[in-house]
């Protein structure tokens, strides 16, 4: 009788791959997820692709950053060699998405080129972002995901895209993300050098509206589909925006999310494996299509031996 069920082909894998890893390093806030080399992120897409995930979702961490995050547009930076790997090992047979944001590659840690005031400039990094989704897609990547909450990055993605012929190439547009103390752990997994927040770019927690308005605003840009991000602290947005919208729903499950559970269950506070399946079951029942999660593989697993 139960309403709510979660397949593998829903549910997408966030993998870190880092430059010039020679084994793969622990984050010690996410136990259980780690800095891939090259070599294990190639495995960890092939096991992805043998569990019948619908997507991995890539991040870079480059070994050397500078202000504009040149790393992200080199066709030999990290991530586009990842992005490459990724396809080589799985074909089309799983979706290989991208990051689409600076704060991996840019020496302050923004999401954005600074301005002369050291105020992050929207439009300045639009066009590194037009640049930055054409080299992912040169590299092969079947969807992009831009997540730095600019104004107007889904627009300028698209047009760079299509101009560049990449015409079937999918936007996965972060379209909701707020400013949230639950993106933590994220910041020692991708080393992140930022000092002080992403404000005056990522939304108000206490604003449900404005969750609607960016939606609308990212599908009119050309969004194929749209993200909301955290997912438990936001079930009522995924819902509202579910209910809203005609495209496919994507929540991310993210690195705090993960690290409360693991934490707790690494206490004997609560059952693990449980704890996991009612989270991605209750981010799937308040709306969500898809889940990005990095518990994808284990969950995958979970499922098959119900
Ligand atoms: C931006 C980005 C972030 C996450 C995904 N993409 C960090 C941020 O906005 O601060 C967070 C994911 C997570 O916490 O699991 N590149």
């Amino acid at each position: 009788m139960s309403e709510t069920t979660i397949e593998p082909r829903q549910l997408i894998l966030p993998m870190f791959v880092r430059e010039g890893a020679r084994e793969p390093i622990a984050i010690s806030s996410m136990p259980g997820v780690y800095q891939h080399t090259r070599d294990t992120a190639r495995k960890a897409v092939a096991e992805a692709v043998q569990l019948g995930l619908g997507g991995v979702m890539l991040f870079g961490i480059p070994t050397s950053k500078d202000p504009v995050g040149s790393g992200a547009l080199d066709p030999e930076g990290i991530l586009n060699v990842a992005i490459r790997d990724a396809v080589s090992e799985a074909g089309d047979d799983l979706l290989v998405m991208s990051d689409l944001c600076l704060d991996e590659f840019t020496s302050h840690g923004h999401c954005g080129v600074l301005d002369s005031q050291g105020r992050v400039d929207n439009d300045a990094t639009l066009e590194i972002y037009a640049e930055m989704g054409v080299a992912q897609a040169s590299a092969g990547a079947h969807v992009v995901g831009p997540s730095g909450m600019m104004d107007g990055q889904v627009g300028v993605v698209r047009t760079a895209l299509d101009a560049a012929g990449f015409t079937d190439t999918v936007i996965m547009a972060y379209a909701v993300k707020y400013a949230s103390a639950f993106f933590g752990p994220f910041r020692e997994a991708v080393d992140s050098s930022l000092r002080g927040d992403r404000k005056t770019y990522q939304q108000d927690p206490a604003n449900a509206r404005e969750a609607i308005r960016e939606v609308d605003l990212d599908i009119a840009e050309g969004a194929d589909l749209v993200m909301v991000k955290p997912a438990l602290a936001y079930l009522d947005i995924i819902r509202q925006v579910r209910d809203h919208v005609n495209v496919p729903v994507a929540a991310y499950n993210i690195s705090g999310e993960y690290a409360m559970v693991e934490a707790a269950a690494a206490n004997g506070w609560i059952d693990r494996e449980k704890a996991i399946m009612e989270t991605l079951t209750g981010i799937k029942r308040a709306g969500a299509d898809t889940i990005l999660t990095y518990w994808a593989s284990e969950a995958a697993q979970l499922l098959s031996h119900r």
